[in-house]
């Protein structure tokens, strides 16, 4: 009885495991310096004891917060029922959530997998098999994206620290600066097959890419026959108020046909924070991928399709994205006032409703860890950004508590 009493002190102090994390974990993270132990909503606890108001949503993940009952009960009902089976058999659990994926995208199928990356992964692969019968593989993408940290996620994302001292990277990747449509067209080659972008780049500082340039980027791929990917995994699921990033910043047709992707990429929110991937492939390009040539065995399990179709519902019942959206709008009409102002830390502010980045004048690891001082937790971005992914239901209270401190700190 002692010596367990002794071991759950051991494991409850902050400083054992984080020196444990030394020994036994791999070092790939650059880590801040908190222990959490538990959530509920917008708010996350360390060991100590300590509340923080979550900010960083699990970087983009958890979309209706921490704990939420819709999840929980989700999680409970379907694993009473069911976790796993192979994809060597049906279930109607990922047949509902592929269905309510192609209400809200559009005509075509989807691939279920884990991950982002896998789901950048699947597109990559209906682009190369498309691209056998004319002999063109390249993939474009543009400066500063992320797509994930595979082999074929590090060559297709346009930073160079992702890809450093990981040579050979795939081949067949090659990135492009963003520019005028006419630099895009310049830029294309006669291997070319596809493109893939994020309408709002995430990892590299919320960059939102302008409707226009990304209507005819589009529209010149369709031209071409080039494979037009959008990669929503940071950027989807309600977080700029439509179910999709380049929903909000394309003004569409009644069918949204003119814009409409061949692919796009979802992960991160779309369970919740249970891990789970998905590949919307277009109709038109919705075989290639045929029986033997892709696969996973954990994608589209019945435990993790429930809890995503879950998450979904219970966002459209409540019009979360509709309310982030005027979160998001309050936040960035308070923080605009402190934009290039002679004492204040704030260059800019950019981004839509649930993904907001403020690039600062200092490193932004360092504003993190003032700002968790002060009880309000934000991701960095790249060098000098933080980046601001609340749940999708935070309260309006919870969002005036984010901005007092951000006010308070942004002229410290
Ligand atoms: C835009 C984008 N694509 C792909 C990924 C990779 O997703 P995952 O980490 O789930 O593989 C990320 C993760 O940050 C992302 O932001």
């Amino acid at each position: 009885m002692l010596i367990e009493l002794k071991r759950m002190e051991e494991l409850e102090s902050e400083q054992l495991i984080v020196e444990g994390y030394k020994t036994y974990i791999v070092p790939s993270y650059r880590k801040i310096r908190l222990v959490v132990d538990r959530g509920e909503g917008a708010y996350l606890w360390d060991i100590k004891g300590k509340r923080y108001l979550d900010f960083t949503g699990g970087i983009a993940v958890n979309l209706l917060g921490h704990a939420h009952p819709a999840v929980r009960e989700a999680l409970a009902r379907q694993s009473e029922k069911m976790i796993h089976c192979s994809n060597l058999f049906y279930h109607p659990q990922a047949l509902q959530l592929a269905r309510k994926i192609v209400s809200h995208v559009g005509p075509g199928k989807v691939f279920f997998s884990n991950s982002g990356a896998e789901a950048n992964e699947c597109l990559f692969k209906v682009a190369r098999r498309y691209g056998q019968k004319t002999g063109r593989f390249e993939i474009l993408s543009f400066e500063n994206s992320f797509h994930g940290r595979t082999l074929a996620g590090i060559s297709a994302t346009g930073q160079p620290k992702v890809k450093k001292d990981f040579g050979p990277l795939c081949p067949g990747f090659r990135t492009i600066p963003k520019g005028e449509p006419k630099d895009f067209i310049d830029s294309l080659s006669d291997k070319t097959i596809a493109l893939i972008v994020e309408p709002i780049q995430g990892e590299s500082g919320i960059h939102v890419f302008s409707p226009g340039y990304l209507k005819e980027i589009r529209r010149i791929c369709r031209d071409k026959d080039i494979l037009f990917f959008i990669d929503e995994i940071q950027s989807g699921l309600w977080r700029t108020g439509r179910f999709l990033a380049w929903q909000s910043l394309v003004e569409e047709d009644s069918q949204g046909q003119t814009f409409l992707p061949d692919g796009v990429s979802l992960a991160k929110g779309l369970g919740g924070g249970f891990p789970i991937g998905a590949s919307w492939v277009a109709e038109r390009y919705s075989e290639v991928l045929d029986q033997g040539s892709h696969g996973s065995t954990f994608g589209g399990s019945p435990l993790a399709c429930h809890v995503a179709l879950s998450v979904l519902e219970e966002i459209e019942k409540k019009e979360w994205g509709k309310h982030i959206l005027e979160v998001g709008n309050y936040l960035v009409r308070s923080l605009k006032e402190f934009e290039n102002k002679p004492q204040s830390l704030l260059k800019e502010i950019r981004g839509i409703g649930g993904i907001l980045g403020l690039e600062l004048t200092l490193p932004s690891y360092e504003a993190v860890e003032v700002l968790m001082e002060k009880g309000l937790l934000v991701a960095p971005a790249n060098t000098n950004t933080i980046r601001l992914l609340p749940p999708l239901n935070v309260s309006f209270e919870q969002a005036e508590e984010a901005r007092v401190i951000l006010e308070k700190f942004l002229i410290s």
